[in-house]
């Protein structure tokens, strides 16, 4: 294979080396002043007899394409090959098999191996005998089956709440549940890093968006005493555990917030359910809170519950307006019997496997000590199941990815504009099926590249 992103030059001496690096900087100029110009929009034809610019018509030519284009060409110039689309050839745990060779993966939130699950895929196979394969109607006319009514139930039951609402995506979830509560009297406050289905459904709503400082509970506090009273509905949306960072918000201080400025809260479990808590109930658990701490809980079923799609839990108005009136549920279809079947199963085997919790807890911390003894710069994480490795440049995430990559290693890069360019990292998803053994692996190899990069 010619993963490695180092010449054969660069690892045998040092003035090769500084030549290397001194091109590697040169391309990566040359690119940002390529993607400059990308950006730079093209003035619309002013009069009737000018011609339309061809980029107002021609998708080739469509900055973002154009963006897409440049980073390839970039990164082949530097000889990295892509990170992107690798092909998974079998379900993905803490192993995974791509181009035929076997790989110990750290890219995949099967937090709790149950995508892959026997008992998981039986509830699946049997709900297609049963169902099909499609409900082929919205809910509201005649897409309802009993699945997803046992499922709502299960996930109103674990949030200690009246009701839950499931949609067909998770992104989805968060797009038209905001798209729909709020407007442009109200105000939505984000943590900096809320994820991008949060700041899709705010643009849709048309309410004012501001961020406050990631977990920073005083600070939002500061914002909401300047700024509550100017606006009707106010929203604050968190995350129950941080998608890029691992970590997560002192969630009680947030509630007194809540309760002090009378705004609605809403935490996004998308990675915090079957990882935070000692039965991997959530944040919720975590603090020891009750359902209604929290106006609006949204998770998604696309990693612990082995699925695909999301949902909202919470008080019987929240979740009787969404079933009546989101778009993305109203006018979308329900979901697919045997995901919905995979998830409540999924959903099932989390309530009898807290020794799998408690395994992923275990390795998470394992990973987060031995990743910072080998010298990795591993941000706020928590060491639950997400721990990045940051090293500051996209060009540098993409070239450890492909080091690691060859030594059997599978750890995604994320790279500017998912992260701010200074902030790049690889991205080590835990899970509860990875060994020790494999926690040892991994973070001495990662040691060993960080140290030559
Ligand atoms: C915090 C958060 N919310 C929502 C989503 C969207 O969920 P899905 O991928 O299931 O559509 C994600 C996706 O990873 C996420 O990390």
């Amino acid at each position: 294979m010619t993963m490695s992103g180092r010449p054969k030059s660069a690892q045998r001496s040092a003035q090769p080396g500084l030549a290397a690096s001194l091109k590697q900087k040169l391309i990566q100029q040359a690119l940002q002043r390529k993607l400059d110009q990308a950006a730079r929009p093209v003035p619309a034809a002013a009069g009737p007899r000018e011609e339309i610019p061809p980029a107002h018509y021609r998708f080739e030519l469509h900055p973002g394409y154009q963006q897409v284009r440049i980073l390839s060409e970039g990164a082949a110039a530097m000889g990295l090959p892509s990170p992107f689309f690798k092909l998974h050839e079998g379900s993905a745990g803490a192993a995974t098999r791509i181009g035929g060779r076997s790989y110990l993966n750290f890219a995949s939130y099967n937090y709790l191996g149950l995508s892959g699950d026997e008992a998981v895929n039986a509830a699946a196979r049997e709900a297609i005998e049963r169902y099909g394969t499609s409900v082929s109607a919205s809910r509201l006319v005649s897409g309802e089956r009993p699945v997803h009514r046992e499922l709502e139930q299960a996930l109103a039951a674990l949030y200690g709440v009246p009701q839950a609402v499931t949609f067909v995506s998770g992104h989805a979830t968060n797009v038209s549940t905001l798209g729909l509560l709020f407007g442009p009297r109200d105000l939505i406050v984000h943590d900096e890093l809320i994820h991008n289905s949060v700041l899709q459904g705010i643009a849709l709503s048309g309410a004012k968006r501001l961020p406050f400082p990631h977990n920073d509970a005083a600070a939002l506090d500061a914002l909401l005493a300047a700024q509550r009273r100017r606006y009707e509905r106010v929203l604050v949306v968190l995350e129950g555990l941080y998608s890029m960072d691992g970590d997560y918000p002192d969630l009680p201080r947030f509630v007194e917030i809540r309760r002090r400025h009378r705004v609605f809260l809403m935490v996004d479990e998308a990675h915090s359910l079957g990882v935070m808590g000692p039965r991997g109930l959530g944040i919720r658990e975590h603090f020891g809170l009750a359902g209604s701490d929290v106006d609006i809980w949204m998770g998604t079923l696309s990693k612990t519950l082995a699925g695909c799609g999301g949902y909202i839990a919470g008080e019987a108005a929240l979740v009787e307006h969404l079933r009546h009136l989101a778009p993305g549920f109203l006018y979308s279809v329900g979901m697919p019997p045997p995901v919905a079947a995979a998830s409540l199963a999924a959903l099932r085997r989390l309530h009898e496997l807290p020794g799998r919790v408690a395994a992923l807890q275990a390795r998470g911390a394992q990973f987060l000590a031995r990743a910072r003894a080998a010298g990795a710069d591993t941000g706020t994480s928590a060491g639950l199941s997400i721990v990045p490795a940051i090293v500051g440049n996209s060009v540098k995430a993409a070239r450890l990815s492909a080091a690691l990559f060859e030594r059997g290693i599978n750890a995604q890069p994320i790279l500017y504009p998912a992260v701010p360019e200074q902030s790049a990292r690889l991205r080590f998803f835990l899970c509860s099926q990875h060994s020790e053994a494999d926690i040892e692996q991994a973070a001495q190899a990662l040691g060993e590249e960080l140290a030559k990069l």
